[in-house]
């Protein structure tokens, strides 16, 4: 694997993770970049996110953690210019079990990306830690976090970090947090502004200065099988992820 396998992970729920893999992969691939999303998660809202229809049975990332196919025959196109889409199923909620008695059960899922040749891969996780995620660390070489802008986002970021650092010590040394992205950002919520002041002073530059606000068109977006970008372009929600892409690839450069 010759580019950067990023996973975006956060074991609350619904935080954002699978609005940030779906819009900034489609604004990297409109930058030129060839992307990879591989949906991790049973839910499958990132296929569907992309207008791919989750039928049972298909070829999906669940034969790709199990191993028991290659890239190659799980690998869909998008119409999203050179964005392609490895597709979840329900049937993955199986894998946590079957994966249990398996030899290097932690070391599947960058076992199968072995032969993919991508500039990015988004690893959209689920939420929770279970060996899904622990697999989506293993084969990652960035994470990234994103955080929603409300009470107890602080909340369990702690055990993430514990885990991050499990993970380097054990397998994946390079491992690295490439950020933590606050989204659903309501600047009219004074809450907002003083949770990610908060995050700010406990993760200082860590933090991408872009911050995704909180916008209908973004929730929109899903049900017509659209990426914001693609849904309303000119969104506040979409001008964000471009903005967020950028900062991405500038601190790429950095790095
Ligand atoms: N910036 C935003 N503005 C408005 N709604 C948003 C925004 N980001 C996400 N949402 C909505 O919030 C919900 C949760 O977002 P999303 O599915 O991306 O979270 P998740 O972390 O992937 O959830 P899960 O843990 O269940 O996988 C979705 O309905 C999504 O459309
Ligand atoms: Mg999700």
């Amino acid at each position: 694997m010759s580019g950067q396998v990023v996973a975006v992970i956060n074991q609350k729920g619904g935080v954002g993770k699978t609005t940030t893999v779906v819009n900034l992969a489609t604004a990297l691939a409109a930058s030129g970049r060839r992307v990879l999303v591989v949906d991790l998660d049973p839910q499958g809202n990132a296929t569907t996110g992309f207008g791919l229809v989750k039928e049972r049975g298909i070829k999906s990332s669940y034969g790709l953690l199990l191993n028991v196919v290659s890239p190659s025959e799980v690998i869909r196109n998008t119409y999203v210019d050179n964005l392609d889409i490895v597709p979840s199923t329900i049937d993955l909620s199986a894998a946590e079990v079957e994966l249990f008695d398996q030899e290097n059960r932690e070391k599947k899922l960058r076992e199968a990306f072995c032969n993919i040749d991508y500039d990015y891969v988004f690893i959209d996780c689920p939420p929770g830690f279970g060996l899904i995620s622990i697999n989506a660390l293993n084969a990652s070489s960035k994470i990234i976090i994103p955080l929603q802008c409300e009470f107890y986002a602080l909340e369990g970021l702690a055990q993430l970090f514990k885990t991050v650092e499990n993970v380097k010590s054990a397998i994946n040394p390079s491992l690295i947090v490439a950020g933590i992205v606050l989204t659903m950002y309501d600047r009219r919520n004074s809450l907002s502004h003083m949770i990610a002041d908060d995050v700010r002073s406990h993760f200082k530059t860590l933090v991408f200065n872009t911050v995704i606000p909180r916008n209908v068109r973004v929730s929109e977006a899903p049900s017509f099988g659209k990426p914001v970008l693609l849904y309303d372009m000119k969104s506040a929600g979409a001008l964000a992820y471009i903005e967020l892409a950028r900062e991405f690839l500038a601190r790429e450069n950095e790095a």
